[in-house]
């Protein structure tokens, strides 16, 4: 069977830093601490005026194609995920095209391009459109192109202000791949669910609390549809487990239940008894009140222990690094998780070809999906080269002042004239409107 996966990863972040618990959280009246220990947030990536999802999504494509040496002949479809789509009909993938096309021989008339819905998980299902076409052989040879993109912006003072970002992840999918080959087994969780919504709006509607309970319900599902098809799951089966993280705190949630699943039943949960007693089972109680309960006291003793914070410090943690520094991306979040775990591993000299990663996506509304990947010989050659901690390291930091401002230049509902903060300085622009309403680019050298 063939190999069919992830190739190359590029990452492209708004050149836009706030700094959260120095900047944001003073403004705001709060204790840092709500940041950094509470959300496990550092800072959020914010779009300077000029850029956009259609600028950030292409030049982390761009990247791509010239670090692979790829033309527009080598790509047969471009599928972009985003939850932050300013046009009802033309896709955003066609825009990303046209900026391309600028900087290239040839044109991408043959590609077939979409663009992809469904909250946060739609950056792993275009993975999935695009695993499909080569695995049906449809490709002729070329590879897809699938870019993640958004501006998580929330209404100013929505709680979810905290939880702001802005970048996009290029992936480019393959036969043979050099960072991971995906699984055919998948699991999904999926319901009819209102926890977060943008009904004919820019910023979301959003029930925050709920948002983190059903994330919680519909991956728990996933896992168990997972484990029909793949077989059980076993915490030591995998290298890491990147979650999709809106915050880098619903992920030390996420780890907790889903370790707590993966060990019932196992001698793992055994040896745990011995110092924290056996997981509650319904039928040892006389309501779901009691069980729920007991279940919350023995997830509160199972986090203390000594081999869940070994597990979550080897397992988890790595996946949060660029998380913490950047806020949500969306559609790009789960993708930065993975990036994230790779770089970790080449930074501590691990050898990681050949063992899995779980991978768990989420998106509002609500599904979940977990399926596994297998990390490739390549994997280290391809992380090496991905340029974010120069990136990071290169955003303007932004006070509060500048912060409002910005905000307000990418807020739809107003017309504000800002002045960049940056410089464009070889990468695509925003320069304006066309005739139709259309949004322009142009490269600047
Ligand atoms: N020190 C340490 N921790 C602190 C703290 C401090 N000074 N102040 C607050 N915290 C903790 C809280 O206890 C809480 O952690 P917990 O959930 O483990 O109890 C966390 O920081 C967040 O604080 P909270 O007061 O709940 O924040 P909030 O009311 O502003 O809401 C969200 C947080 C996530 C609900 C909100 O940002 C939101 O709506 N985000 C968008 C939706 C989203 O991302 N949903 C996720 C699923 S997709």
């Amino acid at each position: 069977m063939t190999a069919v996966g992830i190739d190359a990863v590029e990452i492209r972040t708004g050149r836009l830093k706030l700094d959260l618990p120095n900047t944001f959280a003073p403004a705001k009246g709060e204790d840092p601490g709500k940041y950094t220990k509470g959300l496990g947030l550092n800072a959020s990536s914010f779009p300077d005026s000029y850029e956009d999802i259609v600028t950030m999504g292409a030049n982390a494509a761009h990247r791509l194609m010239e670090r692979k040496g790829l033309g527009p002949e080598d790509i047969g479809r471009i599928d972009v995920a985003t939850e932050s789509a300013f046009d009802n009909s033309k896709p955003v993938s066609t825009y990303v095209a046209g900026c391309l096309e600028q900087v290239y021989d040839g044109n991408f008339h043959h590609a077939n391009k979409g663009e992809r819905k469904f909250a946060c998980i739609s950056g792993t299902q275009s993975l999935d459109d695009a695993y499909n076409w080569i695995k049906a052989g449809r490709h002729r040879g070329r590879a897809a192109l699938v870019i993640a993109t958004d501006t998580a912006l929330y209404a100013r003072d929505d709680p979810g202000e905290a939880t702001q970002g802005a970048g996009a992840v290029a992936m480019l999918i393959t036969e043979d791949p050099s960072v991971v080959e995906l699984s055919t087994e998948q699991g999904y969780g999926s319901a009819d669910e209102t926890d977060f919504l943008k009904p004919q709006q820019q910023f979301p509607s959003v029930d925050g609390k709920r948002s983190m309970q059903v994330y919680l319900a519909r991956m728990r599902e996933a896992l168990e549809d997972f484990e029909s098809v793949a077989g059980d799951t076993h915490p030591d089966d995998y290298a890491y487990i990147p979650f999709h993280t809106p915050f880098p705190g619903m992920v030390r949630k996420a780890g907790l239940l889903g370790f707590r699943h993966m060990i019932r039943d196992t001698p793992v949960e055994d040896e745990f008894a011995e110092e924290i007693g056996r997981q509650p089972r319904p039928e040892g109680f006389d309501d779901d009140e009691a069980y729920e309960e007991a279940v919350r006291d023995y997830m509160d003793a199972l986090k203390e222990t000594e081999g869940y914070r070994d597990w979550y410090g080897n397992t988890i943690e790595p996946t949060l690094s660029i998380s913490r520094e950047v806020g949500n991306w969306y559609t790009g979040s789960v993708h930065l998780a993975r990036a994230s775990a790779l770089r970790h591993a080449l930074d501590n000299d691990v050898d990681l070809a050949g063992q899995r990663l779980l991978v768990g996506s989420y998106g509002s509304g609500a599904q979940a999906e977990i399926h596994a990947e297998t990390v490739v010989e390549g994997w280290a050659e391809e992380v090496r080269a991905m340029n974010v901690d120069e990136q990071l390291g290169a955003r303007h930091d932004l006070t509060f002042e500048e912060y409002e401002s910005i905000h307000d230049a990418h807020n739809h509902d107003k017309d504000t004239d800002l002045d960049p903060l940056t410089s464009p300085d070889g990468e695509f622009a925003f320069t304006g409107w066309g005739r139709m309403g259309e949004r322009q680019y142009e490269y600047v050298e």
